[in-house]
Order: C-alpha cells, then structure tokens, then sequence
C-alpha cells in the first residue's frame, strides 16, 4: 500500500465498542424456538456484521421457503422486539475494554471519529452507551443501500466526514464487515480470531490490544 495520512477512524458497533452478539443470539434462539428451527450459539457466529434480513435467511436456511415476505417482516419485527428488550439493560459498563480510550486518543491527535455498523438500533445502543455525542458522524443500517459485505456504510461515513476513503481506517470485528472496508479502499484494522479477520492489514485478538502507534507508524511510511 502507497503511504497513508489517516485523517478518520470509523468503528464497526458490535463487537468493536460494545458486545451485543450475545444478546442478538439470545433474540434470534427464543425466534428460532418459537419457529422449531434448530439453532445454536455456534451457528449464530454465522451472523456476526450480518444485516437482520440475511441473519433471518441464514438462520431459516432448508425452511426458508416454507415462508412468505409477510412472514419474514414479521419475524425480523419479532426478533429486533426480543433484542430491544435487551437494549433495555445495556449501560455505559457495556462498552468493550479499551473503547473509550481508543476513540479518545484518536480525538485528541486530531483524527476523527465516527461509527460503521450494519445495525439499525445504532442509536439507540449510542445512547444506552452514553457516547452519541462523541462521534463526529454516525453511519447505520438505515444509511446504506446495500448491507456490508458491500462498502456502503463506510462509504457514506467517509462522505459525511468529507474525507477521502483512502484516508480513513475502519475498525471491525466481522468477516463481512473487514471485506466491505477492503472494498471500500480503507485501511482496514481487525479485531477477534485469525479465521475472521484474518484479510485486515493489521489484526489484534480484542479492541483493547489494538496499537494505534503501530498503524499510523506503518501506514504513514507506506508499510502496510
Ligand atoms: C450488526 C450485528 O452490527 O448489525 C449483526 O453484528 C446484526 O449481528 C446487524 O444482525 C443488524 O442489526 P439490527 O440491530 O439492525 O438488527
Ligand atoms: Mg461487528
């Protein structure tokens, strides 16, 4: 990669700021049992970064089919009620270990900050959290057209930011979410196991070990 001036960081949501995957599992379980569909913690890993539609369809798979658009309207509703509920308990301890200092560091070199996620309750987790005001823009599933893998979110926060895509760095916990920043032409950052986001130019286990020295070191020498 040629050298990069990083002006922008855009944060993936779940899994990157907070942990919501365990309440998105616990939702889709009490649908899938309500609907006799097998499904397990395992297979809910599956959905991690994944827009609530295609969660609906992976998660259905073989009885997809079986369904009409009616029906699967009605069960994303249901679940995202199941998930809200959740919503409900979340406070500011929710945020991930090392959040709060990412984004506060990244704000005072003069870099800004804003949030990627493919989520539709971006908002309302933000708010939950009591970080709303500290992002200099906010991109959700509401943004884009088309869900990550494509580049969409990014693309939009990166417009909303007025600065280049080349020039931004997205951090994401999710296949999915580290293909659409590829895509994007971001320098992407990746937080979680190697089978996961193993394609990002730079990988850390959780989002508090991410170096950020390291990456604007390396991106500014061209080093990626
Ligand atoms: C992503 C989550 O951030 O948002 C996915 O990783 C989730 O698990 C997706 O399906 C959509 O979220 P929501 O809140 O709009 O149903
Ligand atoms: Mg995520």
């Amino acid at each position: 990669m040629h050298m990069v001036d990083l002006q922008a960081f855009i944060l993936d949501l779940d899994g990157v700021v907070t942990d919501t995957a365990e309440y998105h599992f616990r939702a889709w379980k009490r649908l899938a049992d309500e609907e006799g569909v097998p499904f397990t913690r395992e297979d809910n890993e599956q959905l991690r970064g994944v827009s609530r539609r295609r969660s609906l369809e992976i998660l259905l798979g073989e009885h997809l089919s079986r369904y009409e658009e009616a029906q699967l309207l009605e069960m994303m509703a249901r679940k995202n009620g199941y998930y809200q509920e959740f919503l409900g308990q979340i406070t500011e301890d929710d945020l991930l270990p090392g959040a709060r200092a990412l984004i506060d560091t990244l704000k005072e070199r003069g870099i800004k900050v804003a949030i990627g996620s493919a989520s539709r309750n971006t908002q309302l987790v933000l708010d939950r959290l009591g970080i709303t005001q500290i992002f200099d823009a906010i991109a959700d599933g509401h943004c884009a057209a088309r869900a990550k893998p494509a580049p969409d979110v990014f693309v939009w926060a990166a417009g909303r930011l007025d600065i280049y895509a080349q020039h931004c760095a997205v951090v994401e916990d999710a296949q999915a979410g580290v293909q659409a920043a590829l895509a994007g032409g971001m320098v992407v950052v990746g937080v979680g196991p190697e089978e996961r986001v193993g394609e990002a130019h730079f990988c850390y286990a959780t989002t508090a070990d991410i170096d950020l020295d390291e990456i604007l070191t390396a991106t500014a020498a061209g080093d990626v």
